[in-house]
């Protein structure tokens, strides 16, 4: 499936995060000689940054098998009780918003994390039971957009804990070159820099706009993706030269001309826009974060001098008494 293998299967295929690379292929030779399980690992970072690929990556780099679940998808203790049980030795066990398990279901995670049991109760009322199930030896990997929401008793079970950061317009281009190898869509390098540069830092934006860019090439020109191309299309997709779409501009055009500015609270933009607060929290604000359009007060969001300048309006001097 060409799909499927966009996604890279070994360490050294994947472009950037070198820090969080070197480490790792450190925790997983180190792991490998003593012949141990990975400890259990916590991605955290924006969405899209490749927390499912580099869990893939880990159990593929340790010779295990890799099952993958989430965090809404367990929602009673047995049914985690029984992902658990079906691992071999070593296996990655993925779970994908992990904060969003249920404090139930976290509470029996805690032993098996710890010491590779499970305590099960049997039972109700004075004669319940608790009965305790040896586990394999397993490495959980957790992703989360948000590590500040685990409680503190699940983060402080992982042994390694990795912060995913946003890529470099270089590293998405050559994710995008490689993309468009695998796919065999002819894209030249300031094609691949164009999409590269509005992929707001993400690989999962730049490999979707890499096929929609391809769409137009292949109907309005001559299949080769070239920086005009890139340009045209991109422009058709309505999104800027620094990677903003509609919802962004949005979110923006709301703080100053709806708020003045701000600072504004998320529920009340979130509620002017329509749109959920998670949305607009964990997918526009990490990238206008990132390039400091906004910034975030104990009183709200505000939109910054950038942010005014970008989209050609003029902050209201009269409204500024500093
Ligand atoms: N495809 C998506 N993310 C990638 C990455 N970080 N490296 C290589 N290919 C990718």
């Amino acid at each position: 499936d060409v799909e499927f293998s966009l996604r890279p299967r070994k360490l050294n295929e994947y472009i950037g995060q070198e820090k969080v690379k070197e480490n790792l292929q450190v925790y997983i030779q180190a792991a490998k000689k003593r012949n141990e399980s990975l400890d259990h690992v916590l991605l955290y970072g924006p969405p899209g940054l490749g927390k499912t690929t580099l869990a893939g990556i880990i159990a593929n780099e340790m010779g295990v098998n890799f099952k993958v679940t989430s965090g809404p998808a367990i929602e009673k203790p047995g049914e985690l009780a029984a992902l658990l049980t079906g691992l071999q030795a070593g296996d990655v066990l993925f779970v994908d918003e992990i904060h969003r398990l249920s404090r139930q279901v976290e509470e029996i995670l805690y032993p098996a994390l710890e010491d590779c049991v499970l305590d099960i109760m049997i039972g109700k009322g004075p004669s319940a039971q608790s009965i305790r199930v040896d586990l394999n030896r397993f490495t959980l990997i957790g992703a989360t957009t948000r590590a500040g929401q685990l409680t503190g008793p699940l983060r402080d079970r992982f042994g390694v804990i990795m912060r995913l950061e946003m890529y470099t317009p270089d590293e998405l281009c050559d994710i995008v070159m490689r993309s468009s190898v695998i796919l065999s869509i002819p894209c030249d390098r300031s094609g691949a820099m164009e999409i590269a540069k509005r992929s707001r830092g993400t690989p999962r934006i730049a490999n979707r706009l890499l096929k929609r860019v391809r769409d137009f090439a292949e109907v309005m020109g001559n299949g080769k993706i070239t920086k005009e191309m890139a340009d045209i299309a991109l422009n058709r997709l309505e999104i800027d030269k620094l990677g903003l779409d509609s919802l962004d501009k949005r979110f923006l055009t709301m703080i100053i001309n709806g708020y003045n500015g701000g600072p504004v609270g998320l529920e009340t933009l979130a509620s002017a826009l329509g749109e959920e607060s998670v949305t607009l929290e964990d997918v526009c604000e990490p990238y206008l974060m990132q390039l400091g359009f906004i910034s975030r007060t104990p009183r709200g969001r505000c939109a910054t001098e950038l942010a005014y300048k970008h989209l050609g309006l003029v902050r209201d001097g009269q409204q500024r008494l500093d």
